[in-house]
């Protein structure tokens, strides 16, 4: 059954609830602990309102953008996340092609399922890459050569997995990197034949999904997905900046305090986010740090936002709060899972049409506009 247009991510999240054997879903949408900071999230965007503002012609509206020296053509990008070829096979391969005709920039983890090197051909140079400390010395120096030579200019260092956290649903599932494959994983696999052979037959032409940062290592590094990356203290950051010549992005921050030392650092922007609920489960919704840390880093350097956004309000709400540039996770691996690349285009179609339609309602006409202004209640009018 070939599905109708996706308009909203709940209906690719159900989609993919049904094709996706249901570990890779729950790794997926999985946080920690007892996951209300999912719902959080999301939920906090609700606090939010716009003002709606009349008599001014709003018939032409732009939604391109500028972050980091990329011009955009749409507010919004894809957030680094591993193993997307979960989702679908070859998702690397869909989200760079995307990056590339929308001309907005893709995270690359540093355990994606595709080389950081073909991604950034294949997204025409909109692409950042993600950089985990591993304990691997010599694999992460390797890496950061890797994407300077093949020619990254941001490179997004994050920071707020210095350890696992308790993510209740893998545990239960024996989901893990490398995976253990039991009766109970086998039977989640035959229970989803669509998914199952798709991936077995993208396989044989392309390989197993598998870390392929990793494994295409001279090091020979190997992903442990558990493993510490405690390595990311203030020190490495000094030595992260000194190293790399192009711009540097730390992601995972919300603490104002830490934004402000890390501006101090030489990082060029702030990714204020909590992984998507899935690192501390008690901390604040990630919306509700914008505004602080903007207060902390002034007007001057960039801020980037994800976690919990699923429809263009929610990005023009997040630029509202004081975020120059929105990133989205799971809405994008929703978009694969249920339709693959056409699912991830209808998903940014309904993010675009949407976004375009607010700020036009908002009596805005182009991305520069939105601001505080925007917003309604305390904050706003
Ligand atoms: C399946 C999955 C894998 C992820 N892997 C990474 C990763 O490798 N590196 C990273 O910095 N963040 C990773 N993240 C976090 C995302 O970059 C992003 O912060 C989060 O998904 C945003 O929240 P949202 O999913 O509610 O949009 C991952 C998130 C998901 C859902």
């Amino acid at each position: 059954m070939v599905p109708s247009t996706l308009y909203t991510v709940e209906e690719a999240r159900r989609l993919s609830r049904l094709r996706l054997p249901r570990m890779m879903f729950d790794y997926i949408e999985g946080g920690s602990g007892d996951e209300r900071l999912c719902t959080r999230n999301i939920e906090a965007f609700d606090k939010i309102d716009l003002m709606p503002r009349v008599l001014t012609n709003v018939a032409e509206r732009d939604l391109s953008s500028h972050i980091l020296g990329m011009d955009t053509g749409l507010p919004f990008g894809i957030a680094p996340m591993g193993m997307c070829a979960i989702a679908t096979p070859g998702a690397d391969q869909i989200l760079a092609r995307e990056a590339a005709r929308r001309r907005i920039p893709l995270g690359v983890s540093t355990a994606s399922s595709a080389t950081l090197e073909s991604v950034i051909e294949q997204s025409e140079g909109y692409a950042w890459f993600q950089l985990y400390a591993d304990p691997a010395v010599a694999f992460v120096d390797e890496l950061v050569g890797r994407a300077e030579t093949s020619g990254y200019s941001v490179l997004v260092l994050t920071v707020d997995v210095p350890i696992s956290s308790f993510r209740i649903r893998d545990l239960r599932n024996g989901f893990g990197f490398p995976m253990t494959w039991g009766p109970r994983q086998l039977l989640d696999l035959a229970r989803h034949p669509r998914w199952s052979l798709g991936t077995l037959a993208h396989s044989l032409s392309h390989g197993t999904p598998k870390p392929m940062n990793y494994a295409t290592s001279s090091q020979g590094a190997s992903f442990v997905r558990g493993s510490s990356r405690a390595r990311a203290d203030w020190d490495f950051l000094h030595r992260l900046r000194d190293r790399w010549p192009h711009k540097l992005v730390v992601k995972g921050v919300q603490a104002p305090e830490d934004a402000r030392r890390i501006k101090a650092a030489g990082a060029d922007a702030i990714y204020v986010s909590n992984h998507g609920a899935r690192q501390l489960n008690a901390a604040p919704p990630s919306i509700d740090s914008v505004a602080p840390i903007r207060a902390a880093i002034g007007d001057d350097m960039p801020l980037i936002v994800d976690g919990g956004v699923r429809s263009g309000e929610h990005v023009i709400k997040a630029i509202a709060s004081g975020a120059d540039f929105v990133m989205i996770g799971r809405s994008a691996m929703y978009g694969l899972g249920a339709n693959g690349a056409d699912g991830l285009s209808d998903i940014i179609d309904s993010f675009a049409r949407e976004a375009s339609s607010v700020i036009g309602l908002t009596g805005k006409t182009r991305m520069n506009d939105i601001d505080a202004n925007c917003l309604a209640g305390a904050h706003g009018h």
